[in-house]
């Protein structure tokens, strides 16, 4: 059986019932309804429910739900001092991969098919995210971390423990839904690579860990942060032309374009961009957002034949740095939300476990014989 694909392209990972994609019309849906709906009228810790667990919660579902990650909010005194040996300069995913490694250390896990284990370690994983990449960003700072607050919602809480402010409702509320719409995406590089670890029945947080480290790379998570400084490196609304055209004929490719299963815009970039311009209305505009759409415009009247349009990444960037984001912790914030969707699929995978293992088409040798040293010769 020698039929390679080249990233696995095409090839079914699992049988999941968790998000599906049609890329051709460009749709997304969690748990079957549609990522438009639920960034419409859904919430981050709502949709995270239904993702976890199947179904929209009931009242008092969601409510339990709510004050258990509420409960779950801090990170132990040794994390945070794990946090501060860390280089300032090193990259914050690094950092966030170290300490969710790290916090499986002191929350063993013994039975990872266990559902009240599952439910606690989700609980802790996704309440704990926030307050380590906060505490990362303010520790590098040289300030101290800012401790959680019980009464502020998800996403106002992080920007809470970001800033020390209690942040403007209506960015809480548009931060909150990009943390929807970045909460899964079916079998991604870094799902893949957190089922491979599951599949071992390692503990939820090295599974975590795992695919936060995947996340990080810049042909994925660590996109949207190649988006903004391609962005700054053109400069201007008239430079666009030129760079895009240049990156064509080179064969290089313009980050924030392009992706493995749409071969349209992405929904998820089309609610972006309205969440844009609802936040410029609220704070004021970005000279970079004037460059994205022209770097969309000219993208699209050359690639869009190849079906290269616009990605999640593309307009992520100019928000977060609206709201005050650095760039390099664009993607913490995307692992902040993402880790609902591994949670999800770590869930499936050890409910009907096969440790992966795939096979390779070996392209070496047979039959070499071995050289002792004094016999080979320098290159
Ligand atoms: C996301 C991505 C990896 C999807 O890749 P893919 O479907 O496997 O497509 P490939 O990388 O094999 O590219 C297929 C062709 O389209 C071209 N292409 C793909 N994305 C492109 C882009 N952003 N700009 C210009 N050309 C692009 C490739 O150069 C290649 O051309 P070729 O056939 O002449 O060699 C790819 O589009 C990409 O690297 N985009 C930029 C990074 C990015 O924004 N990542 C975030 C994804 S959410």
């Amino acid at each position: 059986m020698d039929r390679f694909s080249p990233g696995l392209a095409g090839i079914p990972a699992t049988r999941s019932k968790i998000s599906w994609i049609d890329g051709k019309r460009g749709i997304l849906e969690y748990r079957g309804i549609s990522i438009l709906e639920l960034a419409e009228r859904s919430h981050f810790i709502e949709s995270a429910y239904l993702l976890l667990f199947g179904t929209l919660p009931t009242r008092s579902q969601l409510a339990q739900f709510n004050a258990d990650l509420c409960l779950h909010r801090r990170i132990k005194y040794r994390i945070v001092d794990l946090i501060k040996c860390l280089p300032e300069n090193g990259h914050p995913m690094d950092a966030l991969q170290a300490a969710v490694a790290a916090l499986g250390m002191f929350y063993p896990v013994k039975n990872v098919q266990d559902q009240a284990t599952q439910y606690l370690s989700s609980v802790r994983l996704i309440a704990k995210l926030p307050a380590i990449v906060a505490g990362v960003a303010r520790l590098r700072r040289g300030d101290d971390i800012v401790l959680p607050r019980d009464d502020l919602g998800y996403a106002e809480n992080f920007l809470y423990m970001l800033t020390e402010k209690v942040p403007d409702k209506i960015v809480a509320e548009i931060l909150d839904t990009c943390l929807v719409l970045h909460a899964e995406h079916t079998m991604n590089a870094s799902t893949f690579s957190g089922m491979v670890t599951a599949s071992t029945l390692a503990d939820p947080y090295t599974v975590v860990s795992s695919a936060i480290g995947t996340l990080k790379g810049p042909l994925h998570g660590g996109a949207n942060e190649k988006v903004l400084s391609m962005f700054c490196e053109i400069g201007s609304v008239e430079n666009v032309r030129p760079y895009v055209m240049k990156k064509i004929a080179a064969h290089e490719k313009i980050m924030g374009l392009g992706h493995r299963e749409y071969k349209v815009k992405d929904p998820r970039a089309i609610i972006l961009q309205k969440l844009c311009k609802r936040l410029f209305e609220h704070v004021g505009t970005s000279p970079l957002y004037e460059i994205a759409l022209e770097v969309e415009q000219v993208g699209e009247e050359h690639l869009a034949a190849r079906g290269i349009y616009a990605n999640i990444d593309f307009y992520s960037g100019i928000l977060y740095k609206t709201i005050g984001i650095e760039p390099d912790f664009f993607t913490p914030l995307f692992a902040m939300a993402r880790v609902v969707g591994w949670l999800a699929h770590w869930i499936e995978q050890v409910a009907d476990n096969h440790i992966f293992r795939p096979t390779e088409i070996y392209l070496g040798e047979h039959d070499q014989p071995y050289q002792p040293i004094q016999a080979r010769k320098e290159v």
